[in-house]
């Protein structure tokens, strides 16, 4: 099964791609994860996107698309893999399609995370994520078990870089702007999915269960 995450920033892609990945036994794979992977090993890759995702600004379509390319070409990827933040862009979802239709084959669902902007703030402000493992959680709405620790792995979680106020304002402009017309290209093609991500994270978990089938 391939399929894609859609929503704003904080809507809760990553949270919830992370449970379908554990669900189905599929690689997860998060642009933005792999750019702040990079930036903390600092690589040339890293030196490169970082003063766009610091501006909250999209880091450009082809320097994104390639790295993509590049990891679901991986071996690990053949039998399926769920994509949260990619594509961002008609163009990304263009070169996907392509990419895929030549291997005669097709995304299966999009699935769109739907929070109104009024939410998405007070997510981001609160958020923290370990360095590590990278699970995310939430200061207010979904704690650690110990304050700032990771319950997985023990270590201590930071606040992200772009999850300052101004820049979250950024995203979000840049999301509506240049990301939302994806949800009508998806639906288009029949195979948009959207779902309420104000809801608990569980509830929100499986409403997305039910779409896919267990
Ligand atoms: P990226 O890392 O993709 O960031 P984003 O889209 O801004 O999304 P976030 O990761 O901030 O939010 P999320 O939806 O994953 O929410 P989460 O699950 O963490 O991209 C970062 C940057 O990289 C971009 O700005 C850009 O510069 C660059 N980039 C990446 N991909 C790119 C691309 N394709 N093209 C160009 N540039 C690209 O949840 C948020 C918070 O809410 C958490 O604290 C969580 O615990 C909490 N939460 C989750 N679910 C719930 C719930 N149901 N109830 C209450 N709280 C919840
Ligand atoms: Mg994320
Ligand atoms: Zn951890």
């Amino acid at each position: 099964m391939k399929i894609i995450m859609l929503g704003a920033p904080g809507a809760g892609k990553g949270t919830q791609a992370k449970m379908i990945a554990d669900q189905y036994g599929m690689p997860h794979v998060s642009t933005g994860d792999i750019f702040r992977a990079n930036i903390k090993e600092g690589t040339e890759l890293g030196k490169e996107v970082k003063s766009y995702m610091d501006q909250g600004l999209l880091v450009p379509d082809e320097l994104t698309v390639k790295i993509l390319l590049d990891r679901v070409g991986k071996e690990d990827c053949q039998n399926g893999f769920i994509l949260d933040g990619f594509p961002r862009t008609i163009p990304q979802a263009e070169v996907l399609d392509k990419a895929l239709a030549e291997l005669g084959d097709a995304i299966d669902y999009a699935i769109n995370v739907d929070v109104p902007d009024e939410h998405i703030i007070g997510r981001m402000t609160g958020r923290r994520a370990c360095p590590t493992c990278g699970a995310t959680y939430h200061i207010v709405h979904i704690p650690p078990r110990q304050e700032g620790i990771c319950d997985g792995c023990g270590k201590e979680l930071v606040l992200r870089d772009d999850d300052k106020l101004e820049t979250v304002k950024k995203r979000l402009d840049v999301y509506h702007e240049q990301t939302q017309p994806l949800i009508e290209y998806y639906q288009e093609k029949g195979i948009l999915r959207t779902i309420n991500g104000t809801a608990a994270m569980q509830d929100v978990f499986t409403e997305i269960i039910n779409i896919l089938g267990k």
